[in-house]
């Protein structure tokens, strides 16, 4: 088809030259069918994926916003329940308060999800019980954990930001892919978090690590009021008084799965705080050995006045028992 044809010493009625040119437009025109049709059938099979996938998993309720009788507004911050390391005590404690709060919103702060398995090929497994971890795992774990959420609080607009676990499966489609683009996103399409926990089905914004959400901030970063929430700040010791300073507003981060609190008074600013409440993932994961972390368990609790100022709690939980938990029981 590509074999050109010299034209030169031939009349244009010359009739091998010309059924040669019709012949080659026709199959130019039957290749260009094929490509049309088995970019179709890609598409089919992504969407009838899809179609299964939700089958599989039914949304149990309808989770449009109701409307509110109080006029604050009351927002719950939880984050680094990892999946199948979820702690499930803590996890309990978090979920009753949740069912008792009844949020107006809540933001999911990134490392919902483990994504262990093949996505962890490139950590070091130290102990064989850390080589029964599979992604599936993860996965089921998190749409459990979405579903009791869910459950818990119908009424509830959920932000889930993207941690640097969930972002695991976009750096794995880069390398089976070869850098292809479209090929990674068809990847990433059946395979990352955003879509195995059916987000978009259940109503809950994702925003990715890779995208700018707010103009002017880095990638990941969202503003709720006058809070900035990421998930991935300051590693340092002093990670909240680092992470404040570094954002010079009030800011919620998560990753370091400890909690942390430090205020600062800027100038120009005014008063500001950095915030962390803690994990609710296993405290002692096998891959830090002996190494005592140090993480505690803990939610956010945010009430903000329709002013935009605003009282933020870290409560802590400790061997499955929220210490907010117990006052509301008048324990
Ligand atoms: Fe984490
Ligand atoms: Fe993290």
């Amino acid at each position: 088809m590509s074999e050109e044809i010299d034209l030169s010493d031939k009349l244009i009625s010359d009739s091998d030259a010309m059924n040669r040119v019709v012949k080659a437009q026709a199959e130019l025109a039957k290749a260009r069918a094929e490509a049309f049709a088995l970019r179709k059938d890609r598409d089919d099979a992504l969407d009838e994926y899809n179609a299964l996938r939700v089958a599989k998993f039914p949304i149990k309720q309808d989770y449009k916003p109701k409307p509110k009788t109080r006029t604050e507004t009351v927002r719950i911050i939880a984050n680094d329940v990892h999946g199948s390391m979820m702690d499930r005590p803590a996890v309990e404690a978090f979920l009753a308060d949740v069912r008792r709060i009844q949020p107006d919103e809540v933001v999911l702060n990134g490392d919902i999800v483990e994504c262990g398995g093949f996505l962890a090929r490139k950590h070091t497994a130290s102990y064989i019980a850390q080589t029964t971890y599979t992604y599936q795992d993860d996965i089921a774990h998190g749409n459990w954990f979405l579903d009791q959420l869910q459950d818990a609080a119908p009424s509830a607009q959920i932000h889930f930001i993207e941690g640097n676990h969930e972002d695991r499966v976009e750096r794995w489609v880069i390398d089976e892919t070869l850098s292809n683009s479209r090929d990674a996103e068809f990847l990433r399409q059946l395979n990352a978090p955003e879509f195995l926990l059916k987000l978009k089905e259940r109503g809950i914004v994702y925003y990715r690590r890779s995208e700018t959400h707010v103009p002017g901030l880095p990638p990941g970063w969202i503003k709720l009021g006058k809070i900035f929430f990421v998930h991935e700040l300051s590693g340092s010791k002093n990670a909240a008084r680092d992470s404040v300073s570094r954002t010079a507003g009030n800011v919620v981060y998560a990753h370091t799965h400890r909690a942390d609190t430090a205020t600062l008074v800027l100038p120009g600013v005014g008063l500001v705080a950095g915030y962390n409440p803690g994990c609710l993932c296993q405290r002692q994961p096998l891959w830090r050995h002996s190494d005592p972390t140090g993480w505690s368990h803990g939610y956010g609790y945010q009430v903000i006045a329709k002013s935009g100022e605003f009282l933020h709690i870290n409560v802590p939980i400790w061997e499955g028992r929220s210490l907010l938990g117990n006052m509301l029981d008048g324990r």
